[in-house]
């Protein structure tokens, strides 16, 4: 469904280095790595948010999509939920709904008071609320998960998906994924929290800029736990700093 070839990003300094990956249909691929890694640079590369300074290849669906705009990305059902979601001004939850539907790729749901359920939030007291600063970052999260279910894409990014929501509530992101899986769609899922590697079926781990290794979660999981490869590099800067 999408291929990353040799996909490098920055001007002087590469933030993302010589990346390749090869994401099948219907996988709930997860990327891990530490802060700083690149993880959100590459999500905002998939989508189109960044294009310049990029060398490689994006290829969704066999097309190269490198030259495609944001809206064109959408249209051929790529979406992303963005580590720090957007704030809509004098729009409210249910108009915002509507948007999504509006350019809908599957009609997966046509109930907003269902979809909104699914996502852990009471429909009554939100679907007139404003998508805005009065929204608390995880109340805003769970709605953007809703108007990528109203979306019905065949490939979404979900970039720290857990983050503002509560802990306890790991088991409804876990669901959601499992919707879009049901649905068919193709996950990309940005983390670093080891715990969401649970309802991947396959993984790659990102630090500084490189695909170090790629298995399944549970190789990954072992491996990021053990890993040793930034604190050594660390050591290292520090003894050539000190030199
Ligand atoms: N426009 C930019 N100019 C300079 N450095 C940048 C720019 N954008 C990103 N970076 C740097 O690139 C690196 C990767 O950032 P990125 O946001 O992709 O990391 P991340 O893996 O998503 O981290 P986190 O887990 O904290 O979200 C960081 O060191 C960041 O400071
Ligand atoms: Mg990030």
């Amino acid at each position: 469904m999408l291929k990353i070839k040799n996909l490098s990003y920055g001007k002087d300094k590469k933030i993302l280095k010589n990346i390749n990956l090869e994401i099948p249909k219907n996988e709930i691929f997860a990327i891990i790595g530490p802060n700083g890694a690149g993880k959100s640079t590459l999500s905002s590369i998939i989508m189109g948010l960044i294009k310049d300074n990029v060398d490689g290849e994006i290829i969704f669906e066999n097309k190269l999509i490198n030259n495609l705009e944001i809206f064109e990305r959408a249209r051929l059902g790529m979406t992303m939920a963005p580590q720090s979601v957007a704030e809509f001004e004098g729009i409210t939850v249910s108009e915002y709904l509507d948007l999504s539907k509006k350019y809908a790729i599957n009609n997966w749901f046509s109930d907003k008071e269902e979809v909104l359920k699914l996502v852990g939030l009471n429909p009554k007291k939100y679907l007139n609320r404003f998508v805005d600063n009065t929204l608390s970052g995880g109340e805003r999260k769970r709605i953007e998960l809703a108007s990528i279910l109203f979306f019905g894409p065949k490939f979404v990014i979900l970039d720290e998906i857990d983050s503002g929501i509560d802990f306890t509530s790991i088991e409804d992101i876990g669901k959601i994924l499992h919707i879009l899986k049901d649905k068919d769609a193709t996950i990309l899922m940005i983390t670093h929290n080891e715990k969401l590697l649970d309802f991947a079926t396959k993984a790659a781990l990102l630090c500084n800029g490189e695909i170090i290794k790629t298995g399944s979660p549970k190789e990954i999981k072992d491996f990021f736990e053990k890993c040793k490869v930034c604190e050594l590099e660390d050591k290292i800067k520090e003894v050539n700093n000190r030199e």
